[in-house]
């Protein structure tokens, strides 16, 4: 087991990425903190979990909401004892062309997908600076890197992702925290089933391996920067996209 008794906080893990995730987490006998702002699904998706017998634990949260924050983070530190892991996963899209795009929206985005990861990302360092030991992962985009027509905000918050990721692996690598972005392609979520078919046809086109990725896929490349397989792994952006963008 790759990931034996440690704890792991997973962002915006009721769907998606971060629910591939938490079970590979769970499966590699991790502790998971299973997060969401969506407390049904959340709720649901942590029973199905612990069906399967992983130790797995539902946590209300709203990343972009710092009290809400501080509150998870303490709450999985008293039950499960720290914090090892934290995967800065939750995220969303507010797409419009420049020319539309309202200032609420472009707001929004920037305070789930990027103050979201400063306010998760600060209130877990505690606990690992204690331990002498973390790991940090923040899920960025091929959009972050690339830019991405319609997605002004979404574009602007995930390259931010990656500057933070780059200072804090700088700033803490020499004590025992790594720091390490994803930056997933076009992943079958219920994220991408927003886009057109039409759209998602071309886009595939594009796609050197010739599909969409699957969230498990990002979930390896989470597990691998959570690892011990990743000692020397810091500052980087894993990009996980089927070679889109080379
Ligand atoms: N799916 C893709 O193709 C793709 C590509 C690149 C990057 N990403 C990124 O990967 C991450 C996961 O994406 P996904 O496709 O699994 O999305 P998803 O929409 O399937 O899941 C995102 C989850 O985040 C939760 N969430 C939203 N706002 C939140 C908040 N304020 N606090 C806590 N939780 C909140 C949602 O309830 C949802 O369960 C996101 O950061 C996304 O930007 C996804």
């Amino acid at each position: 087991m790759r990931l034996k008794d440690k704890v792991a906080i997973i962002t915006g893990a009721a769907n998606g990425l971060g629910l591939a995730a938490a079970r590979t987490f769970a499966r590699e006998g991790a502790k998971v903190a299973l997060t969401d702002f969506n407390v049904e699904q959340g709720r649901h998706r942590a029973n199905e979990l612990r069906d399967e017998g992983y130790e797995v634990t539902f946590f209300q949260v709203n990343v972009a909401d710092r009290a809400s924050v501080d509150k998870l983070v303490e709450d999985v530190a008293k039950i499960y004892g720290g914090v090892d892991i934290l995967v800065n996963n939750a995220g969303i899209t507010r797409d419009a062309m420049l020319k539309k795009l309202s200032v609420e929206d472009f707001q929004r985005v920037l305070d789930v997908n990027l103050t979201g990861v400063f306010h998760c990302t600060q209130a877990a360092l505690p606990y690992m600076l204690e331990k002498g030991w973390g790991r940090i992962i923040s899920t960025s985009s091929v959009s972050g890197v690339y830019g991405n027509v319609g997605q002004t905000n979404y574009a602007a918050a995930k390259a931010a992702v990656v500057g933070m990721t780059k200072t804090w692996a700088k700033e803490l690598g020499r004590k025992g925290i790594n720091v390490n972005a994803v930056a997933p392609g076009f992943i079958e979520t219920a994220m991408v089933e927003k886009v057109p078919e039409n759209i998602l046809d071309g886009i595939r086109k594009t796609i050197p391996l010739g599909r969409l990725g699957k969230p498990e896929d990002i979930a390896n490349a989470y597990l691998f920067l959570a690892s011990e397989e990743s000692n020397y792994v810091n500052g980087t952006v894993l990009h996980v996209d089927g070679g889109i963008m080379m």
